[in-house]
């Protein structure tokens, strides 16, 4: 596996590998790899010749009172994980390239990013679109693969794509659960014993709901309750936002129809963490 820290490098390198007419396939990440992270490399590796991740805490997409300085970082551990998982190249730009002092670039797509983690975390979407624009002008990927686990983050960069013309294909790979079903995060560090039991209350709740739509439910605020109610019975969750939305526009629904996103973000303690399904509601006999 090639390590590579310079933009310059890592373009010429793209350019070379499409001149052979060979596929690039990228993966985004803020390292400190779990095996969601693993799991898009497989997919990444499936369908292309080559296999680039980038590893990038990227500092605009953090708010000012967030979680930048505390971070999990592991480069070494990171590079033997992604080394196994037989990544063709690690692209780990420094902070100072990506964001030089006269920076004043940023791509925001808007609508998409008004709610849920928009309006708890404003600005974030804005770092994600502009690091990620950034990334598919330096490697030049056909394919680049995001986790189901940020749903908004997926929709968000497909809409970028769509709307800004990138010829990259978006590929959105389950979420991985650790075997207790917790969503697994490089976020999950943060907790101490008693707050990773706690976090199960969500993982749980979303089940709760899911068994609701599943015998028949169509109302979408009896789903919400439901859920709600799981985590409230939690001392140490708060809940950030919880909602039940049509999967494709975002937009809220009352009754549930064709592609439902069911999305939490809740508060363990001082670690935020959220967590979704995607119920698609059986088509009605005409
Ligand atoms: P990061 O949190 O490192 O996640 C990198 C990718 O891994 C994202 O597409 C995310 O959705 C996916 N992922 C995380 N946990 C997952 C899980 N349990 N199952 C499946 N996929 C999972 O998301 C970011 O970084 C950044 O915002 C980034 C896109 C790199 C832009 O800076």
């Amino acid at each position: 596996m090639q390590v590579i820290t310079s933009i310059q490098e890592m373009q010429k390198t793209s350019l070379e590998i499409k001149r052979t007419g060979a596929t690039i396939g990228c993966v985004p990440t803020m390292g400190f790899f779990h095996r969601g992270h693993l799991s898009l490399m497989e997919g990444s590796r499936a369908e292309n010749d080559f296999t680039v991740v980038s590893l990038f805490v990227n500092p605009t997409q953090f708010g000012e009172n967030e979680d930048f300085d505390e971070y999990p970082r592991d480069l070494e551990r990171d590079k033997d994980l992604a080394e196994k998982a037989g990544v063709d190249i690690l692209f780990v730009p420094a902070p100072g390239e990506m964001y030089p002092e006269n920076f004043s670039t940023f791509v925001n797509v808007y609508g998409l990013t008004d709610e849920m983690c928009g309006a708890s975390r404003p600005g974030h979407f804005r770092g994600v679109t502009t690091v990620v624009s950034k990334l598919f002008n330096i490697i030049l990927p056909n394919r680049a693969y995001f986790g189901q686990k940020d749903a908004q983050q997926a929709l968000v960069v497909q809409r970028m794509v769509e709307d800004l013309n990138f010829p990259v294909e978006i590929r959105v790979m389950p979420i991985i659960r650790e075997d207790d079903g917790l969503a697994m995060s490089s976020r999950n560090t943060y907790l101490s014993k008693r707050e990773r039991e706690a976090a199960l209350v969500i993982p749980k709740s979303l089940e709760a709901g899911r068994a609701l739509l599943e015998q028949g439910e169509k109302r979408a605020a009896l789903v919400a309750e439901k859920i709600s109610a799981v985590i409230k019975r939690e001392p140490l969750a708060c809940i950030d936002y919880l909602v039940v939305k049509d999967a494709v526009t975002l937009k809220d629904i009352e009754e549930i129809k064709g592609r439902v996103l069911v999305a939490v973000a809740v508060w363990i303690g001082k670690t935020r963490l959220i967590d979704n399904f995607i119920f698609e509601s059986p088509q009605r006999r005409t």
